[in-house]
């Protein structure tokens, strides 16, 4: 049976307490974070950037980062996240005008290299560069918020995401963003995620660790 993998998004946590909000979810036993960067320029809204990142890895808390790049120009950010204990890079194929050069730029500092599709997103960008990467992260919202509806439609568009990585016989992993819940987190890993980034379903939860556990357990069932 596959392992699906519950990956909180900070963005919805309260920036007061980053760092106790970090550590309440690791308690829960995950050991990936999904850091959201939106610059006011691809996407409309202001976020966070490497400076936080360093604080966190200076104040001694050992997670690793999935770091989401919603940022146009993106190739100047990308060494900040150098050493920085990110995992993952994902980027936005709207968001360069040089994919392949965007995508070696990861490379060069060591990281895991994702491509993000957005809902209304081609898989064409896939054709020639899926060979290079590490994640595809299909979002079923538009980027830009925490706490939007899933977009039903973008279902399919993850079973047509498992059968290309299937096909292409690489070690890839398809994540699924945006709007996901207790409620709907069943459709999401029977069509065929790999790991679920969860934002304001856990931190507007009233017990982060509770729900993370009945997230698990859900999955667990299916
Ligand atoms: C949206 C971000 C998501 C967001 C998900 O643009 O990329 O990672 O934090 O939050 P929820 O789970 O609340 O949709
Ligand atoms: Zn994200």
């Amino acid at each position: 049976m596959k392992r699906v993998v519950v990956v909180p998004s900070i963005l919805s946590a309260n920036f007061c307490r980053l760092g106790k909000e970090i550590q309440e979810v690791l308690k829960a036993g995950c050991n990936l974070i999904h850091f959201d960067v939106m610059d006011n320029h691809y996407v409309s809204n202001l976020t966070m950037g490497p400076m936080i990142l360093k604080s966190i890895k200076n104040s001694g808390i050992k997670v690793f980062f999935d770091v989401h790049l919603m940022a146009s120009p993106v190739d100047s950010l990308i060494p900040l996240f150098a050493n920085l204990n990110v995992q993952f890079i994902t980027i936005h194929p709207e968001s360069t005008n040089h994919l392949d050069r965007t995508i070696q730029l990861i490379k060069k500092i060591d990281c895991g290299v994702g491509l993000a599709l957005n809902p209304s997103t081609s898989l064409h960008f896939l054709d020639y560069v899926i060979d290079e990467l590490d994640l595809i992260l299909v979002m079923a919202v538009n980027p830009g918020f925490g706490g939007q509806k899933f977009l039903t439609y973008v279902l399919k568009k993850i079973q047509q995401v498992r059968s290309l990585i299937d096909k292409s016989q690489k070690n890839i992993l398809l994540s699924v963003d945006g709007g996901i819940s207790l409620s709907n987190i069943v459709n999401v890993i029977q069509s065929g995620a790999d790991y679920v980034v969860v934002g304001s379903a856990i931190f507007h939860s009233d017990d982060y660790l509770k729900t993370i556990r009945k997230l698990t357990d859900i999955i667990i069932d299916n």
